[in-house]
């Protein structure tokens, strides 16, 4: 405590020396360069009685924060949307325009691909006893939780949403989420740290769920981030807007790490309205690229179940739509990818090919040279 004391001392003494009339931001919490991987984040600080600063983030203004009153000083709440990697806030006196504070905030979603180097930033946790009894001067945040593991609906389980608001409010809550079961994948002791995941990703759904695990594992073709594990990539625990737990659209998901196997501007062409997953099986599955459908029945069977006559034959009249062997590809069948792109690039079939015999002559001779 003596230690505490005369760093403030210290600080307040500082900051007088350099803006002898400017009110002094202290900040609580985060820290400068804080890691956090809560989308929604509190930045606490205390500051001169009625007096209101600028707030900017990331460029914009934000909207005054909730300020309670103190015996000294006031103290302001400011509840965040942070965008996913750095941001920065930047406190002003709007009387004077003096900058009087700053804060880098890192956020880092458990899913993310981006990471921030240990010399840049340091990891925040709120729930530690120090911060805790911070709040309870005025909230009431118990340290003794463990009746509620078996109770889940009992008032103590709604202590949580007090603060964390947007997880009993989904619209689509994952089921033990939704019931104030919390503790079944938190657990209520400071050791190691409070609130921890009880295990690790995959156990932790498999404590559950171990039938779907298991035949998630079992499949022929396993998917990358399921067979490592990382279920939360594409699924919030806590549920949210849409079904499945599902965190955004699979296109957005699948996107996050396939960027580069489907081009930027799929979303205007050939196969833009599809999601991934009219084609391809999240999790993996029974067929090579995890496929629905093997071969032309997944071209065949729901969206293009045109005869051949119905298409004017293919592309010519007579044509054969599969064959055994894809001349330009020796080793392989020929099927409707032989001559079509899937995703998203310049298909055949955007091309004016009877008319332009520059197309049709390096097209045809792909295969009859
Ligand atoms: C001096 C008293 C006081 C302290 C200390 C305090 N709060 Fe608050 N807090 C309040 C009051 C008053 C409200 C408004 C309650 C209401 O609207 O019902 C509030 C509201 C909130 C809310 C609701 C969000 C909102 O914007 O309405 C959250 C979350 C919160 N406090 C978190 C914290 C955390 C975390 C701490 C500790 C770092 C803390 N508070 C410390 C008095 C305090
Ligand atoms: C007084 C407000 C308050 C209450 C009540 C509260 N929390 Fe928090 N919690 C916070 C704040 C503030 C953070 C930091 C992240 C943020 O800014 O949202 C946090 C962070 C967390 C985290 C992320 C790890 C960490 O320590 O930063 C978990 C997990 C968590 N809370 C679980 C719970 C659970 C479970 C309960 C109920 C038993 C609960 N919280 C009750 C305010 C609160
Ligand atoms: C099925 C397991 C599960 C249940 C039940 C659960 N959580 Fe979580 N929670 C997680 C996991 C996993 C994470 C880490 C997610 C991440 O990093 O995105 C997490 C993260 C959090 C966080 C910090 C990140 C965030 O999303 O805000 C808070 C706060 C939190 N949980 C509160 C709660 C509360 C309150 C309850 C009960 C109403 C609850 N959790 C129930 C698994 C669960
Ligand atoms: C404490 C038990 C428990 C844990 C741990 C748990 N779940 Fe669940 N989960 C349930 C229950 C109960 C349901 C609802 C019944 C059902 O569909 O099986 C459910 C449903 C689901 C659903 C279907 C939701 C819907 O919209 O139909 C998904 C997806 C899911 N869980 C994924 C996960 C993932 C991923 C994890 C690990 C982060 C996990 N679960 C951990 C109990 C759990
Ligand atoms: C690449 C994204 C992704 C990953 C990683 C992922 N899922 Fe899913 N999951 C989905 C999608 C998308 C659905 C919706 C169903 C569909 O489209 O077939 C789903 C559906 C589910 C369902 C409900 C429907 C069903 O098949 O029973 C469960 C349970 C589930 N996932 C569990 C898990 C578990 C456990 C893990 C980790 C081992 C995991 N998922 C990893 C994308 C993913
Ligand atoms: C976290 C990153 C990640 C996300 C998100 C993700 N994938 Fe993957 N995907 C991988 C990895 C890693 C592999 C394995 C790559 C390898 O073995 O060459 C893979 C392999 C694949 C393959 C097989 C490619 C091959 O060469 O065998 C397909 C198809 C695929 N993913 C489709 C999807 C779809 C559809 C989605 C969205 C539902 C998705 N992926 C989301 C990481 C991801
Ligand atoms: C109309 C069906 C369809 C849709 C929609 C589709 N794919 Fe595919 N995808 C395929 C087919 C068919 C293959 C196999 C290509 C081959 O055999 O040459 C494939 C292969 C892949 C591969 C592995 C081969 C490669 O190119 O690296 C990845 C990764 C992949 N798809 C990701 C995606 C993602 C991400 C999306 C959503 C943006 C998506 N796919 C949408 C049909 C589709
Ligand atoms: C030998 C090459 C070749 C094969 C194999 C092939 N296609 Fe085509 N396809 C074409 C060409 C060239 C066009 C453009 C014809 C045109 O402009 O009229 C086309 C056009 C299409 C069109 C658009 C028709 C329209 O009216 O706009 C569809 C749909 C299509 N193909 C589906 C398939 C499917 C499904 C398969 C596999 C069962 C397949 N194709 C196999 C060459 C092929
Ligand atoms: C991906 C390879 C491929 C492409 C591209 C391709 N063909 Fe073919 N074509 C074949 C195969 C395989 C056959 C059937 C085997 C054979 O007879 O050689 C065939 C057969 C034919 C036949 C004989 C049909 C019959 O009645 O027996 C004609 C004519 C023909 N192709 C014309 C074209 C023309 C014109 C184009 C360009 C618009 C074209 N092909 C593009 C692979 C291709």
């Amino acid at each position: 405590m003596r230690y505490i004391g005369i760093t403030l001392f210290l600080m307040a003494f500082s900051s007088l020396a350099v803006f002898a009339d400017e009110p002094d931001i202290i900040f609580i919490m985060p820290f400068d360069n804080a890691i956090v991987n809560t989308e929604s984040t509190m930045v606490m600080y205390d500051t001169e009685p009625g007096f209101i600063p600028k707030i900017e983030h990331m460029g914009f203004e934000l909207p005054a924060p909730l300020i309670v009153g103190g015996n000294e000083n006031d103290l302001h709440h400011l509840t965040l949307k942070l965008k996913e990697g750095k941001n920065t806030l930047i406190w002003t006196n709007p009387a004077t325009e003096k900058r009087l504070g700053e804060m880098t905030i890192y956020y880092v979603p458990s899913y993310s691909m981006k990471r921030v180097p240990r010399s840049k930033g340091k990891e925040f946790k709120f729930h530690s006893r120090d911060m805790e009894a911070r709040c309870n001067l005025c909230h009431s945040i118990p340290q003794e939780m463990e009746t509620v593991r078996d109770n889940p609906m009992s008032p103590v389980g709604k202590v949580c949403s007090a603060c964390h608001s947007d997880i009993d409010t989904a619209a689509k809550p994952h089921e033990p989420a939704g019931t104030y079961d919390c503790f079944s994948c938190h657990q209520p002791s400071y050791d190691p740290a409070r609130f921890a995941l009880v295990n690790s990703q995959m156990a932790l759904c498999a404590t559950c769920h171990s039938q779907t695990t298991d035949s998630l594992l079992g499949q022929k073709f396993v998917h990358g981030p399921v067979a490592s594990g990382e279920c939360l990539i594409c699924h919030d625990p806590h549920g949210g807007k849409r079904k499945n737990l599902l965190r955004s659209s699979t296109l957005d998901m699948c996107m996050r790490c396939h960027f580069d196997t489907v081009p930027q501007e799929v979303k205007n062409s050939l196969h833009g309205d599809l999601e991934c997953d009219d084609c391809h099986q999240p999790h993996g599955g029974g067929n090579p690229n995890f496929l629905i459908e093997e071969g032309a029945n997944l071209c065949l069977s729901e969206c293009h179940d045109l005869p051949d006559e119905e298409l004017g034959g293919h592309p010519i009249p007579g044509h054969p739509r599969q064959a055994a062997v894809d001349p330009s590809k020796p080793g392989r069948q020929m099927w409707c990818l032989s001559c079509h792109k899937i995703h998203g690039e310049e298909d055949i079939s955007q091309l004016d090919i009877f008319n332009d015999t520059e197309i049709q002559r390096t097209f045809c001779m792909r295969c009859h040279y």
